[in-house]
């Protein structure tokens, strides 16, 4: 039984970009599995951009993580203990247990994870919640034909990299954006995009729509900010955009920039007929998570979806790598080894 569980915690709510004064790290006693649950050792923690809405006070989807408790995240855990008939010890499961290094779960809350079928990390990326945002998003929401041309940013992490290669499979024009050139030349060569181009890029709206001589049919909305502002006039007639994230403002505090551009955006939603759908991926799970699991593993193996994994190793490592996802310096899905 091991004797020290290794966790953080927020410290205090960040104003503006997260510092790691926000995050503290402490060591607490391992707990008891009671009958029906099992004690975990986490193995991989999963560090996702949505962690920046937790941790604010502003209200949401989700409750707020607070003041004092543990950071919230999937994990993949291997069972050290159990009282819960399905597990025994040595097995791994995605659970929910946040950024600590042991966690009670009840055993009818896990999804086993069988090792050989996959590498375990992979419950976390592209075979879990990112990779699943990317299939029903695009494919429910977006729904690319052939020929078209599907625009989405952020496209060297988990959900853009599998919405452009998802769109290719669906017989579409893939166009990523990405930030420096490093990842913009990863993007077009081993997940395959037609076109990638550089946000920093001072012309990026220029190449951009050299990019679409066709203009766009699906833009994927992940980040917002001075990407959408490109993305924005070249949409087509029936243009689809589900808005997926908007990591460019998530660390914005008080009022944005103005000028007001609503009227323009709700005169192209008029004049363009554009559907604009947000969405949270856990409304489609229930109906499409076996579906996409067993569609996203066959497209793995078959070659047609490739991925990228950003392993940052140990726990008290989580705050630094998180504050950087949020700004672009993590390359792939960003995932913490325990
Ligand atoms: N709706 C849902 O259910 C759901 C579920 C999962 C994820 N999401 C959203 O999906 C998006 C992508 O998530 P992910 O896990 O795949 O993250 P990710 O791509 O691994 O990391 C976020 C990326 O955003 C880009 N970025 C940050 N600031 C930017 C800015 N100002 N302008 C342009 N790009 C910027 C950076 O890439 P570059 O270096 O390329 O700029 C960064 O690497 C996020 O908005 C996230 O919140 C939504």
């Amino acid at each position: 039984m091991p004797e020290d569980n290794l966790r953080i915690v927020l410290a205090s709510r960040p104003d503006g970009r997260p510092k790691p004064e926000n995050f503290r790290l402490e060591h607490v006693a391992v707990p008891a599995p009671s009958e029906g649950e099992v004690l975990l050792a986490i193995r991989y923690l999963s560090l996702d951009p949505y962690m920046r809405g937790r941790i604010s006070a502003a209200k949401s989807y989700a409750a707020s993580t607070e003041i004092g408790e543990v950071m919230t995240g999937g994990t993949v855990g291997e069972v050290v203990e159990s009282r819960h008939p399905d597990f025994k010890p040595g097995d791994f499961a995605l659970s929910h247990s946040g950024w600590q290094s042991h966690a009670v779960a009840a055993g009818s809350a896990l999804r086993k994870l069988d090792p050989k079928a996959a590498p375990l990390t992979t419950a976390l990326g592209v075979l879990g919640m990112p990779g699943f945002t990317a299939y029903a998003g695009l494919l429910t929401i977006g729904q690319p034909k052939p020929g078209e041309t599907v625009v989405v940013a952020a496209a060297s992490g988990p959900v853009g990299s599998a919405v452009g290669q998802i769109a290719r499979i669906k017989g579409a024009r893939a166009v990523g954006i990405a930030g420096g050139p490093e990842k913009c030349a990863y993007v077009r060569e081993n997940f395959g995009f037609d076109a990638v181009i550089d946000h920093r890029d001072p012309d990026l709206a220029a190449k951009l729509a050299a990019a679409c001589p066709n203009g766009i049919d699906v833009y994927f909305e992940n980040v917002g900010g001075h990407v959408w502002d490109a993305v924005f006039p070249l949409f087509n007639m029936f243009a689809r955009i589900p808005v997926c994230g908007l990591v460019a403002q998530y660390n914005a505090s008080g009022d944005f920039p103005g000028p007001d551009r609503l009227p323009v955006l709700m005169r192209q939603v008029l004049s363009k007929s554009l559907m604009i759908r947000g969405f949270i991926q856990r409304e489609f799970a229930e109906a499409q998570a076996p579906t996409f699991r067993r569609e996203m593993a066959g497209w793995i193996a078959e070659g047609s979806v490739k991925y990228k994994e950003d392993i940052v190793e140990g726990l008290p490592n989580a705050p630094e790598a998180f504050i950087g996802l949020l700004e672009g310096r993590n390359f792939g899905k960003l995932v913490v080894k325990l």
